[in-house]
This record gives structure tokens, sequence and C-alpha cells, in this order.
């Protein structure tokens, strides 16, 4: 492949690792009405997911000037609908953990990034606005399912009827070309 044509590797290994993430939250989200004792472990993850994130939007802006083209002709309604969902993603995996975090101080409880290291407290307990998160957590929790459904499709749309250029670039083995 030719220069640029594929991510730098670190964007590459920051998608896989943050979809792999998301995705065994989402699981563990789901186990939880009846496993209590998984909350824990759904926080620290979650905590995880927000920190990654940051870095890797830090990440893609850094590399901003050795990105691939887009798949989608420049200016076409599919290429401003992949910038959308993209953007979409990105503010899903920010918000969506930032409002687990705060839901639960407003319950009046903390959450721990690895064991011996707590997240600070963001807010004072508040019982009214701890329900108003909760749900709010859970509408961008449904917007983010439906974002990543939409992602996968897409990416299969264009590996079934282009090249396969747009999963072969974000696939995480390293290439032959130097790496970043
Ligand atoms: C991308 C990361 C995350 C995803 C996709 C996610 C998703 C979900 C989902 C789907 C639920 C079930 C919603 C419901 O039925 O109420 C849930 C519940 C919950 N999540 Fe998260 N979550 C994430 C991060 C976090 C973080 C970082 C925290 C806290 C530090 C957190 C705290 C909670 C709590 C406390 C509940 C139970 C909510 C309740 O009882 O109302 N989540 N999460
Ligand atoms: C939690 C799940 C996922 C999230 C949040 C996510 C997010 C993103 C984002 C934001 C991009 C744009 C590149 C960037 O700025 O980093 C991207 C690219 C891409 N993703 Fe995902 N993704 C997820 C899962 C998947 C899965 C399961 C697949 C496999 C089918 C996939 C295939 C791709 C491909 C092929 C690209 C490159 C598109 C291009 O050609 O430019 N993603 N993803």
């Amino acid at each position: 492949m030719s220069e640029h044509a594929r991510y730098p590797l670190s964007m590459r290994l920051l998608h896989w690792l943050l979809a792999l993430l998301v995705f065994s939250n989402f699981a563990l989200a789901w186990l939880l009405e009846d496993e209590e004792s998984l909350l824990a472990a759904h926080k620290m993850i979650g905590a995880w997911i927000l920190l990654l994130a940051a870095a890797r939007l830090a990440n893609k802006l850094r590399l901003r000037k050795r990105l691939p083209a887009s798949v989608n002709p420049a200016g076409s309604w599919s290429y401003w609908a992949e910038k959308l969902a993209h953007g979409l993603l990105y503010l899903c995996l920010l918000a969506e953990p930032l409002l687990g975090w705060l839901k639960t101080n407003a319950a009046g409880h903390g959450a721990t990034l690895f064991p011996g290291f707590d997240l600070p407290a963001l807010m004072e307990k508040n019982r009214h606005l701890s329900h108003w998160l909760g749900g709010m957590h859970e509408v961008m929790a449904s917007l983010l399912a439906l974002l990543i459904a939409l992602h996968v499709a897409a990416a299969f749309w264009h590996w079934i009827n282009g090249s396969g250029l747009g999963l072969a670039r974000m696939l995480p083995m390293p290439g032959s070309k130097r790496e970043i």
C-alpha cells in the first residue's frame, strides 16, 4: 500500500483496544441487572475508556496530516455522513463515561481507575440529579450502540462493495512501512 494508505499503527491499536473495552462494558452493563457486584468492574473499564478516548483524540490531532483520505468522494453526502458519525462516536466515547462518573458521584459513591487509585469526586451527593444523570447515561448508551451498529454496517458495506480498502487500513497488524 502507498504512503498514508493505512491508519498509523497507534490509531489502529487504540481503535481496536477501545472497541474491545466498549463491547465489554456493554456486556457488563447488561449483566448488571442480575449481578450488582459487576458495577465496580463496569465503572473501572468505563474510566479507562474515558482516559483512552481522550488519548485517542489527542493522538488523532497529532497525526491529522498523515491520515488516509476518506473512502467516500470528498463533498458527497456519504463523506459528510462519515464525518458526522465519526465525530459523534468520539463525543459519545467521552460523554458516556463522564455521565456515568457524574451519576456515581451524585449517588454518593466513588469510582476507581485501578486498585488503590480512586477518581476524584466531580460533584456533591444529589439524589435528584443522580436520577437525571442515570437517565442521560442510559440514553447516551443507546445513541452509542446505534452509532456503532451503523458504523459496523458501513464498514462491511464498503468491504463488500469496494476494494476492502476501509477495513484493511484499520486492521491492527503492522505493515512493511515505518509505523507510527
Ligand atoms: C463507554 C462507557 C460506558 C458505557 C457504554 C456504559 C453503559 C451503561 C449501560 C448500558 C448501563 C445500563 C443502563 C441502565 O439500564 O440504567 C449502565 C449503567 C450504569 N453505569 Fe455505565 N457505561 C459506561 C461507563 C460508566 C462509567 C465510567 C461509570 C462510572 C464511573 C458508569 C456507571 C454506571 C452506573 C452507576 C450504572 C447503573 C445506573 C443506574 O443504576 O441507574 N458507567 N452503563
Ligand atoms: C466501540 C466500537 C467502535 C468505535 C467507537 C469505533 C470508532 C471509529 C472511529 C471514530 C473511526 C474513525 C477513525 C478515527 O478517528 O479513529 C473508526 C474507523 C473505522 N472503524 Fe471503527 N469503531 C468501532 C468498532 C468498529 C468495528 C467493530 C469495526 C469492524 C467492522 C470497525 C471498522 C472501522 C473501519 C474499517 C474504520 C476505518 C474507516 C475508514 O476507512 O476511514 N470499527 N472507527
